[in-house]
This record gives C-alpha cells, sequence and structure tokens, in this order.
C-alpha cells in the first residue's frame, strides 16, 4: 500500500468521528510519530510504498483513533505551555485553557522566594511548569491519585525540576505549611453538564478529575477557601481555573470566606475562565 493509498483509509475510516480539519491534523500526528515523516514529505511522495512493519504501526495508531481514544494519550504525551508531558489515562490531558492561567501566575508573579502549591494537580502540567519558569520558588502539588503522582514526577524528572509531591485527599489532608500563593484548576464540571460532554472525554479521561456533584458544583472551591483562610499569608493570592456556568456562585461563595479582593480573566475562547483572590 502506498502512503497515498493509507490517507484515503484513514479519512474513510475516521469519519464518522472527526471533522475533515480534524483527519489532516491527525493524519499528520500519525506519520510523525509512527514513521518520523513530516507532512511536506508526504506532499512530496504520496507513491511511498509503505513496508509491512510501517504499515502495521500506522494501522494500529488509526485502530485504537476508531475506539475514540484520544491521540494524546496514544502519543503517551502532549504539548502544555510549549513543554511537552506526559499523559497516560489516570490523568486529565492538560488543556490549552490551563495554560492561560499558568500564563497569569507567571506575569503577576517574578522570580523570588515563594512558596506555592497547587492543588489536584493532575498530569503536573501546571505545578512543574511555574517551577521551571520559576526556578527559586518552592512548588508543592497536592493529588488524590497515586498514579497521577507517578506520573507527575515523570514529567518533573523530565525537566530536572523538583515539585514536592503530596499524595492526599484534599478534604482529609492534614493541612501544613503556609503559602504565598495557591494555586487550583480542580474538577469543576456538574454530573448534569454530562451530556453536553465529547463522548471521547467521557469514555477515557478518569471521571474523578472532571465531575462534581450537582448538589455541590463548589466543594473544592470550598475546601481551598476554608485552607486559604488558615494557611495562605497575608497578602497572598489564590488563581483558580473555573466553570464559566458557576462565576456567579463562585464569588457570592468567596464573600462568605471574606475573600472579597477578586478578579476575572476570560480564556482565549472569550469565557470567564480563571479568578484571583487576594488576601
Ligand atoms: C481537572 S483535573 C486537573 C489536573 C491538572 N491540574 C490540570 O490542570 O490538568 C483535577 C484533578 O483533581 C484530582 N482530584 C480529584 N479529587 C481529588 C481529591 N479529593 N483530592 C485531591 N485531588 C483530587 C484528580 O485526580 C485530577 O487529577
Amino acid at each position: 500500500m502506498t502512503i497515498g493509498e493509507f490517507n484515503s483509509k484513514f479519512r474513510s475510516d475516521l469519519t464518522e468521528l472527526y471533522s475533515k480539519k480534524e483527519i489532516s491534523s491527525l493524519f499528520k500526528i500519525v506519520l510523525e510519530n509512527t514513521l518520523s515523516f513530516d507532512i511536506t514529505k508526504f506532499y512530496l511522495k504520496p507513491d511511498y510504498l509503505l513496508n509491512i512493519n510501517e504499515l502495521t504501526k500506522l494501522n494500529k495508531f488509526k485502530d485504537e483513533l476508531k475506539t475514540g481514544k484520544p491521540f494524546q494519550y496514544i502519543v503517551g504525551e502532549t504539548k502544555f505551555h510549549n513543554y511537552k508531558f506526559y499523559v497516560n489515562n489516570s490523568v486529565l490531558i492538560p488543556r490549552v485553557e490551563t495554560e492561560g492561567l499558568v500564563d497569569w501566575i507567571l506575569s503577576d508573579n517574578r522570580e523570588s522566594k515563594t512558596t506555592a502549591i497547587d492543588f489536584c494537580s493532575g498530569s503536573g502540567c501546571i505545578a512543574v511548569t511555574v517551577k521551571i519558569e520559576r526556578k527559586k520558588w518552592d512548588i508543592f502539588a497536592l493529588e488524590t491519585s497515586k498514579k497521577a503522582i507517578e506520573l507527575a514526577k515523570l514529567n518533573s524528572s523530565r525537566y530536572s525540576v523538583n515539585v514536592n509531591y503530596i499524595h492526599a485527599d484534599i478534604f482529609s489532608w492534614d493541612v501544613c505549611g503556609e503559602f504565598d500563593i495557591i494555586i487550583s484548576n480542580p474538577p469543576y464540571i456538574a454530573e448534569s453538564q454530562k451530556k453536553l460532554m465529547e463522548p471521547n472525554v467521557l469514555n477515557f479521561e478518569p471521571k474523578k478529575s472532571i465531575f462534581v456533584s450537582n448538589d455541590n458544583p463548589l466543594i473544592f472551591y470550598k475546601r481551598i477557601f476554608d485552607i486559604s483562610r488558615l494557611k495562605l499569608k497575608a497578602g497572598g493570592r489564590i488563581y483558580f481555573e473555573i466553570n464559566p456556568k458557576f462565576k456567579s456562585r463562585l464569588i457570592s461563595l468567596s464573600k462568605k470566606y471574606q475573600f472579597s479582593n477578586y478578579e476575572l480573566k476570560k480564556d482565549i475562547f472569550k469565557r470567564n475562565r480563571y479568578i484571583k483572590f487576594q488576601k
């Protein structure tokens, strides 16, 4: 089979699951990751005859895509803020929206002695990126999934940075230390929003990373406000990624915890996605 013929088969096999544009970018990813072929080479040599080994690898990737598995899990890594992060099905795939949270933290806070904690750290994308960019900071990252912590440690090692991982459930964590900065992108999608979500998210990404109950969708934020009342230093800041749907409820809640000094920011899709509180 030539690579041009494989391209036609790839398109017809994935057409029910993805748009034309998505298939084109997936094709590019498949070529790069299985054959180290860039797309220009494909355009120059559509008659390139695939050997059996190459064809086997391409078909395996295509068959996994056909199940709806996100390509990041197939490749085993993704890009976040110009860095590559290992991912697997124990962690949420870092989202482009979350890069905006990291940008805000970095533009607000220069390099100087700072102690920060990232609650619900998953793959470590936030904590590791901040540590790469702010070498003098002491960074802690708390996460309940042991497998996620193992993966996050690989991500820290990949960039030779030291993040202090805490394996704990945020709700039973025996709070210790004091912090200048508290960061979190916790689970924030209400169960009732499930029906709006893509099947590849629902079927493949860990539910514990995503969903909160309809009755108490701000449960993680409440707990973090509780911790912040005790452990955030005066003048310290909290940076949250939020569900735009719960923006007003979160602001009302913050007042109860006496965190009334806040600033909102929109993500690249112009949705209210981040909020900062100052103590
Ligand atoms: C939305 S993901 C965010 C992951 C990562 N910070 C990011 O931005 O990609 C939320 C994370 O919270 C973790 N988590 C869920 N319940 C938790 C709990 N009770 N205590 C600590 N972490 C929890 C999940 O395992 C998941 O890794």
